[in-house]
């Protein structure tokens, strides 16, 4: 196993280059088994959740080439119609295959994903949604069950006790895309992944309005086409960068962004005394003096991304004063705090508030990475530690930061890969 092996201390400068988006690429990935046609997919991020969702597309007949960051799909005719759990189980996106295999084959059985490390994840959502659609599903031995003789269109509310749901979004409508009638979701995810599935599907074929919002119709189509298509740029992992130059007081460029979907983190950086310049389709920031403390609270897009939480911990933890974190999301995702803690961090947590003491510096430990996201914070908080930082079963990092490393050795960090 792999582990990351920090030098703390240098400012980073220079520019970076933001990949696809992950979130948009995978659900994406899945919208291709409804066609038999061949769909060429660009700017995709070659990630080990990329590979996942390869590996599950071929296990069900589909063939699939990677040309560096172009994806070619072809489902043809699909000789499988489940997901199997060891899939399932190592990335729960693998679970959006449900919808695309209902709509096209009447049947699909996906393993349920079960929990994970941030939290208790159900699938109630995705499941309601389909079901309203017209399928009967059942639970057996683990695995979801559906089957539908016909489905129709309808009218959903898809909201759950904290909020829309990004892949719940994405199951339902791409079942609906080729279920005869008009189904609406009310409630529908906003984000920006969302909103790039939606416009794959509409280069489908597919009639899609209202993506964006909270109201998305869907008219149901005969047959959906093969496709080219470009994944927006990864507005976490931009953002991860900003994080990273305004926590080593580095001026960096980080580009091939979509500024617009940066705007609630930058809001909060900029309100911690980070200078941020925005341009066409990059950002530029810099950091000089000290760091304001600043409260954020997760919510669904537009608002601060769940997915930043612990990045933006980080850089708190060195912030002059103090700052309440909290999480709407998941509140559990939390395991980033001891780790951070070890390195010298005084951050306290009380149910889904994190309660950050700012600290002058951070010391170098080693550390153990629990997810993807945390990861990253613990990879950021190595970057100012005084000393050597280890970072500890990196293979989450992988899963949804192409090259991490290597960009940062660009920008002048000192972070190398050893083995565990
Ligand atoms: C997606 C993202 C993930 C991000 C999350 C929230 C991908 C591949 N992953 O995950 O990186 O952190 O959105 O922005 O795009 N919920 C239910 N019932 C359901 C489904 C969800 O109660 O059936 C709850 C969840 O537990 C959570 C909230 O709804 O509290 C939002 O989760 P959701 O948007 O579904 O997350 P994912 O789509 O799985």
């Amino acid at each position: 196993m792999d582990k990351l092996v920090i030098e703390g201390g240098r400012p980073l400068k220079g520019s970076v280059t933001v990949s696809g988006s992950k979130n948009a690429l995978l659900p994406i990935l899945a919208a291709t088994l409804l066609t038999p046609e061949k769909c060429v997919i660009k700017n995709a991020p070659l990630l080990s959740d990329t590979y996942t969702m390869l590996r599950i597309l071929r296990h069900l007949g589909v063939s699939a080439e990677i040309d560096g960051s172009t994806i070619h799909v072809k489902s043809g005719k699909l000789k499988k119609f489940n997901a199997p759990y060891r899939f399932v189980s190592t990335m729960r996106a693998s679970f959006c295959v449900l919808g695309p295999l209902l709509a096209r084959l009447k049947k699909a059985e996906v393993s349920l994903p079960g929990g994970c490390v941030i939290g208790i994840r159900p699938v109630d959502l995705h499941l309601k949604g389909l079901k309203a659609l017209g399928a009967n599903i059942e639970i057996k031995e683990g695995y979801v069950c559906a089957q539908a003789k016909r489905l129709s269109g309808k009218q959903i509310f898809l909201g759950g006790s904290f909020g829309s749901s990004v892949l719940a979004t994405a199951n339902v409508m791409m079942a609906a895309t080729l279920t005869p009638g008009t189904t609406i979701i009310e409630n529908a995810a906003c984000e920006p992944e969302t909103v790039d599935l939606a416009n794959f599907l509409n280069r489908m074929g597919a009639k899609i309005k209202g993506q964006g919002s909270p109201r998305i119709e869907i008219k149901g189509v005969k047959y959906l086409s093969g496709a080219k298509y470009e994944i927006i740029p990864d507005r976490i992992e931009a953002i991860t960068f900003a994080i990273a130059a305004a926590l080593s007081k580095g001026e960096v460029t980080i580009k091939n962004v979509r500024v617009e979907h940066l705007s609630a983190v930058i809001e909060k950086l900029v309100e911690a005394g980070v200078k941020v310049k925005k341009g066409k389709n990059f950002i530029f920031v810099k950091r000089t003096g000290s760091l304001r403390p600043v409260d954020i609270t997760t919510l669904p897009y537009p608002g601060f991304p769940t997915d930043v939480q612990a990045q933006f911990m980080a850089l708190m933890s060195v912030a002059s004063g103090i700052s309440v974190i909290t999480e709407k999301i998941y509140p559990d995702r939390f395991m980033h705090i001891s780790e951070l803690n070890r390195m010298g961090a005084q951050i306290f947590r009380q149910g889904p508030y994190s309660i950050v003491h700012g600290v002058k510096n951070l010391k170098g430990a080693q550390v153990m990475a629990s997810d993807l996201r945390a990861s990253a914070a613990l990879v950021l908080a190595g970057l100012i530690a005084k000393d050597k930082t280890e970072v500890f079963r990196i293979y989450h990092l992988d899963r949804g930061y192409e090259n991490l490393d290597k960009k940062l050795t660009q920008l002048g960090a000192r972070i190398y890969r050893g083995k565990q």
